[in-house]
């Protein structure tokens, strides 16, 4: 039974093999030399033709029994060393929950709230606290929220007041204001209703002092029976106060905006920051707002017969810029730390 006790051999001889063996790929090369179409399992099979009928019928079985008991060991095998390299990993990848305090032993701080962030939260609550509500809406949007149902349909000349960041498909873009969260809020409920829409808006600007790709709004409106600009005014006021303190002087000039009609910039009394009071204080433009456009309540559902609202979009950066007199949008994104520290930490 020569052809047995070679079997057994190789069977042995591949146990003593793969026992040291820690990588998958040598262990694939191992089993490709025992099982292989030129492996020395295979080899000793040719012989096989040479071999008696009752032979066969012997290292048929026997043969066959070796060649999964190898396999098996060789998926074992595999998956044991998958399972080290996960844990060597896992082990390597440790997070050190402890690290941060003796970071902070070290003199560290921990890391404070964006002042956008901050001013976002604080009228977050002003508005809630007037029972608002607080929704939110996607960055990328479709041409309808951002443009068509704000009665700003595809070729009107308006869509050249906002640059736009345009998906190859030419009907999704990174959303160009808040107002986008005004269509999305008027879908999801009835009138009469209130919110305000905070969040990050795109624009395809070249950046300087004043101006950047990405800033932050937040939106208002507010949707009833009998609304007016008196209205508007006063929640106006109330949040100004809310947010500088005391009491503010505004007022309000036409501005366009399709969605409003009629539609208004309010400006905020304002000296202008280490100059003199008298010389050069003067207005200073922070709040575009108006009463809905009836196109707009129709195209969310609205009945312009029955309710009627204002909307505001306020931007968060700006009003960051002149609460804090900074002088230059460039440092809210600059993650510069000696810039962010210079905030209250929360
Ligand atoms: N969505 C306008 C903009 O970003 C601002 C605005 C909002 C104007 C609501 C009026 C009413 O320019």
């Amino acid at each position: 039974m020569e052809i047995l006790k070679k079997l057994e051999q190789i069977h042995k001889d591949f146990e003593g093999e793969i026992e040291k063996l820690s990588k998958q790929a040598d262990v694939l090369n191992l089993k490709a030399n025992v099982l292989g179409k030129k492996g020395s399992l295979s080899e000793i099979l040719k012989s096989l033709k040479d071999a008696t009928p009752e032979e066969r019928k012997e290292i048929g079985p026997a043969s066959n029994s070796i060649k999964q008991k190898i396999e098996q060991a060789v998926l074992a095998k595999l998956q044991s060393i998958e399972l080290e390299e996960i844990n060597q990993q896992l082990a390597k990848n440790r997070i050190d929950i402890s690290l941060r305090d003796s970071l902070m032993m070290d003199g560290l701080k921990a890391a404070g709230v964006h002042p956008v962030s901050a001013i976002q939260r604080e009228i977050e609550d002003i508005f809630i606290s007037m029972g608002f509500d607080v929704l939110d809406g996607p960055h990328i949007e479709d041409d309808f929220h951002n443009f068509g149902a704000l009665n700003i349909p595809e070729t009107h000349p308006a869509r050249d007041m906002q640059d736009t960041f345009w998906f190859k498909d030419m009907k999704h873009l990174l959303r160009t204001h808040t107002s986008t969260i005004q269509v999305r809020g008027m879908e999801s409920r009835k009138p009469p209703f209130k919110f305000v829409g905070p969040g990050k808006v795109f624009r395809c600007e070249r950046t300087d002092a004043t101006h950047e790709m990405c800033f932050h709004q937040l939106e208002g409106m507010m949707v009833g029976e009998n609304i007016t600009v008196g209205n508007l005014i006063y929640f106006m006021k109330t949040l100004l106060k809310e947010i500088f303190k005391k009491d503010m002087e505004v007022r309000l000039r036409p501005g366009y905006f399709p969605f409003v009609e009629p539609g208004f910039e309010l400006d905020i009394r304002w000296k202008k920051p280490g100059k003199g009071e008298s010389k050069h204080s003067g207005w200073l433009e922070l709040l575009p707002c108006g009463m809905v456009h009836p196109n707009v309540l129709r195209a969310g559902g609205i009945d312009p017969e029955k309710y009627n609202g204002f909307a505001f979009g306020l931007g968060l950066d700006r009003l960051v810029m002149v609460k804090y007199m900074i002088e230059d949008i460039r440092h809210l994104h600059s993650g510069d730390l000696r810039f962010n520290s210079q905030f209250s930490m929360i």
